[in-house]
């Protein structure tokens, strides 16, 4: 059965029969560079098989017309300045890319859509960006634009910020020009991506701490606070961009001038975590899993100690995954909550995962293998799919 038979058939109940366009835009789970993209630093996540998918047509006039299942219908014209739905309605997401687009290419037609998702929610894998970067493709393709990457960045990041969350640019990069069977390691000002060949013997294993991590609310206000205590630090410092910083000799000992507290540790965090992407992405050039799973674990230890991003559930988890054999294993996306990625050899993965079935998952109701403990192949984003699968 193909990927899209289950928005296409939904699009045939919103907007009766005829043909779709469809597109992918896959989640993502981010190896290494933790809350340090929004400072311009590089990062390497890999995109996930698992996706939005959207089957969508376009219309006449300009209106957005889409239904997801679980989520319902929302209907809305399309205009130059699009102010909010409801807080935490979905339609917002529909409405930030619609004004994403403006932006750039102005009102265009509308589409009729039909969203599924095989991406779990709130859970650091970055579905809500993965939605909105769906439906930009979908609205412009429905006018014939076929966007360049660098186009579609210069608007999703920001776009974003219009249902709140102030993210740095990785979700939406990953999510559209990563290339199969590769990371991305992605720079920012100027934007960059390049895909490293992630070796065949190595695994990495999504697992959900069953803890939400809800992107509005208090997680958002505590991400926040964590951005604007490393740019503080950095100011304090005579610094006005963290690759100054790290092309000084000894970037650590930087912290000494500063008080200690949070604006220290969020320095120590962004310094360490940017020298340990460089090390992580030679570690995956020279095949070295021991090495990139100790640097995991070190990722992990920081997020925890000096950034406080992580839980007691992250916590636990990571130990767990270690435990039963993988190599490594750190909290990923922004914490507070949500999933963690772990590395194993490719052999180990089962026996990974019936170890932490059996440390994690046991005493957790509700646990569900396809949901909760993915293995997570690297796929291609949203631009280097067929559009007409
Ligand atoms: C969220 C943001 C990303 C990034 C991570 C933390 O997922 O959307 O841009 O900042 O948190 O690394």
């Amino acid at each position: 059965m193909s990927e899209f038979a289950e928005s296409r058939a939904l699009l045939r109940e919103l907007a009766g029969p005829g043909d779709a366009l469809v597109v992918a835009a896959p989640g993502r789970v981010n190896l290494i560079g933790e809350h340090i993209d929004y400072h311009n630093l590089p990062v390497m996540p890999i995109a996930m098989r698992r996706a939005v998918r959207i089957a969508y047509r376009p219309c006449r006039d300009s209106r957005i017309r889409a239904v997801a299942p679980g989520y319902g219908r929302r209907e809305f014209e399309w205009t130059p300045s699009l102010a909010m739905a409801a807080p935490g309605d979905w339609e917002n997401y529909l409405r930030a890319a619609a004004q994403a687009v403006t932006g750039k290419w102005g009102v265009g037609p509308g589409i009729d859509a039909a969203v599924t998702s095989d991406l779990p929610a709130a859970a650091g894998l970055s579905s809500s960006s993965a939605l909105i970067v769906g439906v930009t493709l979908a609205l412009l393709r429905a006018r014939g634009v076929s966007a360049t990457f660098e186009e579609l960045m210069e608007v999703l990041p920001e776009g974003e910020h219009f249902v709140g969350t102030r993210g740095g640019g990785m979700d939406h990069a990953a999510s559209l020009d990563s290339r199969a069977g590769c990371a991305s390691l992605i720079g920012f000002a100027p934007l960059s991506l390049r895909p490293v060949p992630v070796p065949a013997g190595w695994a990495f294993l999504v697992a959900h701490t069953m803890t939400t991590a809800e992107k509005s609310g208090a997680a958002r206000e505590q991400y926040n606070v964590r951005r604007a205590a490393g740019y503080t630090a950095l100011v304090r410092l005579g610094f006005s961009d963290y690759r100054e910083v790290l092309a000084a000799p000894d970037p650590e000992s930087l912290a000494a001038r500063l008080d200690a507290g949070a604006e220290r540790d969020s320095f120590l965090h962004t310094v360490t975590e940017a020298m340990r992407v460089g090390e992580a992405v030679s570690a995956l050039e020279r095949g070295d899993a021991a090495r990139f799973g100790s640097i995991l674990n070190a990722s992990h230890a920081s997020l925890r100690d000096r950034l406080r991003v992580s839980t007691p559930a992250l916590d636990r988890l990571t130990g767990d995954a270690v435990a039963s054999g993988a190599l490594g294993a750190r909290l990923t996306g922004a914490g507070f909550g949500g999933c963690a990625v772990v590395l194993c050899r490719r052999e180990d993965v089962e026996r990974v995962r019936q170890g932490l079935v059996a440390r994690y998952y046991a005493q957790r109701a509700g646990f569900d293998p396809d949901k909760h403990l993915i293995l997570a192949e690297p796929g291609p984003g949203a631009l280097h799919r067929d559009v007409t699968e």
